[in-house]
């Protein structure tokens, strides 16, 4: 079935059953500071689960597109897209298990009036209950009875069958909402299970014989301030379902990738090319080809065009790895219109059900000048390095910077030159770079430093004090969200359900000046991610580290008082720091998100 098709079954369905089709809330998200794009059908709908009457009643069917950026980097192989649409259906405190769970069956195996997908290829998941939360042996009555054989039932933990927009329970900031849920997985059974993924096949089993391709949430409970999780007065149903894993799952096939809107855009590649989607070493980039321009034309259409920041940077990013995937396939750099045929594509096949109101100025030309622009960075950047002799990693990563070269081409070429490029120093520049962008981002300078003079270095170093005291005295729930540093003052954004008292304002800063007034050491080592992680050292909530990091720890022996990834730069010792840290305003940021300003006075002040 095409994916037009499956959505107009999924609206007709809900329909027939009571259900008002709602417009789709707007992709990008303008003013929200915590996420650039609708990421799931329920984030629009929020205030609505929570009890605040939706206009068009109680039954709602919609289709929202959305975005995961996370995902960039899995995309080529066979499931993973940064653009999708989720169907889905939602009961405002109207309908419950039993009703949903018929529901989405009849959906799902219907011939007529759904996808007819074989009863026998479906599996379900449910949650198998914790301390707090039973097993939901509600849902497992109501598979049964839809004659759901018990082998095709399984439960597993929070990790798997909850469902909020922050993760399991622990992860929710007060205020969140969130439910166990109950997952349909279609069974491929052309692939043969594979045992280096364990010993037996299951639903959630990562081989590629099982794929999610519904969810329905049981919205029902709320955290509240002392961390414990109360059932809400309206329980919801919140069903998402993949609309492409759907479409993948009627054919039979779990390459999304085959489904008939992606066919159209990589046959359009192919024609550009000259290559075939069934070539081995062509086929990851037509699927990465495939998806981003898809994903660009969505942007487009809202009027996104690229820069260097937000929703423009992803639209940028998207273009110019597709030039990078398409010199790839090509040997040469593709020219300023490479993509037009297949964004025209796109652009067709979606325009009925989205672009239709799309005003005049709706061009695709932004992305031919995106890639004429980049174009030419990739060929300078290609001249120079050809010139060069000997490559290194901190060479490449000059390159990097300076000219946007791509690290995947500067290996290749280095390959075609018989050459290994030595990544450790790639990574190791690149970790710092990184650092430095993410605060950049948030309108400062390098680490969150306005210039590089003594107070904003020690600024910094305190500012992993204030962490390290911060998780010490509010526990673990405090992930870092942001940090900005000027020499008068550091700003440090992290998650907590409510204002510090007053008392554990003086325990966190007991903790800073402690360290500073023993004056202890800060050493600066370089190790793998993930020793780094497991020597318990913080990281940037969301942040994606290079393999190879760099790990500043404050202290040493029996008294390390912080561990942290980061580039740097710190003081060498706590004693350069001349004074005692204060907090001298908290604010609240919504959404579970709360700001300190701490100052260095001068001893004796
Ligand atoms: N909100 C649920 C999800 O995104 C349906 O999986």
């Amino acid at each position: 079935m095409t994916i037009n098709e499956i959505r107009e079954r999924y609206f007709s369905f809900f329909q027939s059953k009571q259900h008002t089709l709602i417009p789709a809330a707007p992709l990008v998200l303008e003013g929200d500071a915590t996420t650039l794009f609708t990421s799931s059908g329920m984030q629009p709908l929020v205030p609505y689960l929570m009890g605040q009457p939706h206009p068009q009643g109680k039954r709602l069917v919609d289709s929202q597109p959305s975005i995961r950026v996370q995902d960039i980097e899995e995309v080529g192989d066979n499931r993973h897209t940064t653009f999708f649409e989720m169907l889905g259906n939602w009961s405002l405190g109207d309908y419950f298990k039993k009703e949903q769970l018929a529901f989405v069956w009849e959906f799902l195996t219907d011939p007529d009036k759904g996808l007819g997908l074989p009863k026998e290829r479906l599996y379900v998941s449910l949650f198998k209950g914790d301390d707090s939360i039973p097993f939901d042996s509600e849902s497992e009555k109501y598979w049964l009875e839809l004659g759901v054989s018990k082998d095709h039932i399984f439960s597993y933990d929070a990790k798997k069958n909850w469902w909020s927009r922050s993760g399991t329970p622990d992860q929710m900031p007060v205020d969140e909402i969130g439910g166990t849920d109950s997952e349909i997985f279609f069974e491929f059974d052309s692939i043969a299970h594979d045992s280096a993924f364990g010993e037996k096949c299951h639903p959630n089993c990562d081989c590629g014989r099982f794929m999610e391709i519904g969810n329905s949430v049981f919205m029902q409970y709320q955290k509240i301030a002392d961390g414990s999780l109360v059932e809400m007065s309206q329980k919801n149903v919140d069903f998402g379902g993949g609309l492409e894993r759907m479409a993948a799952a009627t054919n039979n096939d779990p390459d999304v990738f085959k489904i008939d809107v992606f066919r159209k855009i990589i046959s359009s590649l192919e024609n550009t090319t000259g290559k075939k989607y069934e070539e081995v070493l062509v086929q990851k980039n037509l699927r990465i080809i495939a998806d981003h321009l898809r994903a660009a034309v969505f942007l487009l259409s809202y009027g996104v065009i690229p820069s260097n920041k937000a929703q423009g940077y992803v639209l940028r990013r998207l273009i110019r790895r597709s030039v990078v995937k398409m010199r790839e396939i090509m040997g040469t750099t593709p020219s300023q219109d490479v993509f037009e045929a297949s964004l025209k594509v796109v652009e067709e096949e979606y325009k009925k059900q989205y672009f239709s109101e799309l005003s005049e100025s709706f061009s695709v030309k932004p992305v031919s000048e995106e890639v004429l622009k980049f174009s030419k960075t990739l060929e300078r950047g290609m001249k120079e390095f050809a010139k060069m002799d000997k490559v290194d990693g901190a060479k490449a990563f000059d390159m990097y910077q300076t000219y946007g070269f791509p690290l995947e081409i500067a290996i290749e070429l280095l390959q075609q030159r018989g050459e290994n490029l030595e990544l450790e120093d790639f990574k190791i520049a690149f970790a710092k770079h990184q650092e430095s962008s993410r605060t950049a981002s948030a309108g400062s300078f390098k680490g969150g430093l306005a210039d590089s003079s003594k107070s904003t270095t020690s600024l910094h170093t305190v500012t992993h004090l204030l962490h390290a005291g911060l998780f010490k005295v509010l526990g673990d729930k405090v992930m870092q969200k942001g940090s900005n540093i000027t020499s008068e003052r550091l700003r440090f954004d992290f998650t907590a359900d409510q204002k510090l008292t007053d008392e554990q304002v003086s325990l966190v800063e007991e903790y800073v000046n402690q360290a500073i007034e023993k004056k202890l050491k800060v050493v600066r080592m370089e190790m793998d991610k993930n020793k780094a992680i497991e020597m318990g050292a913080k990281a940037f909530f969301g942040q994606k580290y290079p393999d190879i990091v760099s790990v500043y720890q404050v202290g040493e022996g029996d008294d390390i008082v912080s561990l942290e990834i980061c580039g740097g730069p710190h003081v060498e010792s706590l004693s350069e720091i001349h004074g005692h840290v204060k907090i001298v305003k908290q604010e609240a940021l919504g959404n579970g998100v709360r700001r300190i300003y701490a100052k260095i006075l001068p001893f004796g002040s």
